[in-house]
């Protein structure tokens, strides 16, 4: 390989269109790229370890606990490729809001282990970039249903279950829009409380999950034939779903109402709820300037527009 001075490296956002929390219990999920937000980092070696970014700025050895999935990410793949990774200077800028459920940390993650390899003049086949992207993830997050590590490094939609993705098939064009309530919910007590209300109620947990396992395979089905009314119906049902196992939240509940009214085909909780984002699927382009409006004037503090291309062609 060819060594450089300096090594960059990008990854992408990405948004959980359907089976979060089932898929902590077996159930499949769908991950869509959101090509518009995305993490770079950009490295180079020098004679202290510094690092600049808009979560901290100053010497990698002083760095705050938040930081730890980036830190790890250097130190593995670092160790990996041979760079040593205690003398470089790292720049990190990310478009993609932190904590909100759009694999922040995973794409900053990607990026530094594909800056390092740029860097020692190596290239990564997607297994390899995966390990170590998954590597920091968990030794950041602990457990974690490791989606985000695949997702954020793809450029098509994936449905995951038990670890493995598999490419979804995408027959048309499909637009979506997402919205920040502002507030971060805790992935952990999220889980948490779901996992409580299964020690209660197995069945009917049970059932839900595999309700949302359902919902899941239509929508994968709705994206390969095209039907963005179909995938919103799922969505829309499953958001009914996600809140009775106790995930959603007044703000995310009237950001789906909002995108309702304003013509979405379905709207969503994105991610593991209790805060967070809301994901609509909307008819065009034009329809998503209106349904973000709606959502920001419920309070959504921030809004993006995604489409998906199809992809039938190639697969
Ligand atoms: O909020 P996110 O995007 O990190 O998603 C969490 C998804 C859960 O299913 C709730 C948990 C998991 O590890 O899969």
């Amino acid at each position: 390989g060819h060594q450089v001075e300096t090594g960059l490296g990008s990854a992408h956002g990405k948004a959980i269109l359907l089976g979060e929390h089932s898929v902590v219990y077996g159930a499949p999920a769908i991950v869509l790229p959101l090509l518009d937000l995305q993490a770079t980092a950009s490295i180079r070696r020098a004679r202290r370890g510094f690092i600049t970014s808009d979560l901290y700025t100053g010497p990698l050895a002083a760095a705050p606990k938040h930081m730890d999935p980036v830190l790890t990410a250097l130190r593995v793949s670092a160790e990996q490729l041979d760079v040593r990774g205690d003398r470089v200077e790292l720049t990190l800028r990310s478009t993609i809001p932190f904590e909100r459920g759009l694999g922040s940390s995973a794409a900053t993650s990607a990026a530094v282990v594909r800056a390092v390899a740029n860097l020692a003049g190596v290239r990564l086949d997607a297994a390899q970039a995966h390990a170590l992207v998954q590597e920091a993830e968990h030794v950041a997050h602990g457990t974690s249903s490791g989606l985000d590590a695949h997702a954020v490094q793809s450029m098509t939609p994936l449905r995951f279950q038990q670890g493995k993705p598999t490419t979804v098939k995408v027959a048309d064009k499909f637009t979506f829009v997402i919205a920040d309530t502002g507030t971060s919910g805790s992935t952990a007590a999220a889980v948490d409380g779901v996992a409580m209300l299964r020690d209660i109620q197995p069945r009917v947990v049970d059932r839900v999950v595999e309700d949302l396992a359902n919902l899941t395979d239509d929508v994968v089905y709705a994206l390969g034939l095209g039907d963005p009314i179909r995938v919103g119906q799922s969505m829309h049902e499953a958001h009914s779903l996600l809140a009775y196992l106790g995930v959603s939240s007044p703000a995310l509940d009237a950001v789906v109402a909002a995108a309702l009214e304003a013509g979405a085909y379905g709207a969503k909780l994105t991610g593991s709820g209790l805060g967070g984002c809301v994901l609509a699927v909307v008819p065009d382009q034009e329809q998503a300037g209106d349904v973000a409006a709606a959502m920001t004037a419920v309070g959504a503090t921030r809004t993006w527009t995604t489409t998906l291309v199809p992809n039938d062609f190639d697969l």
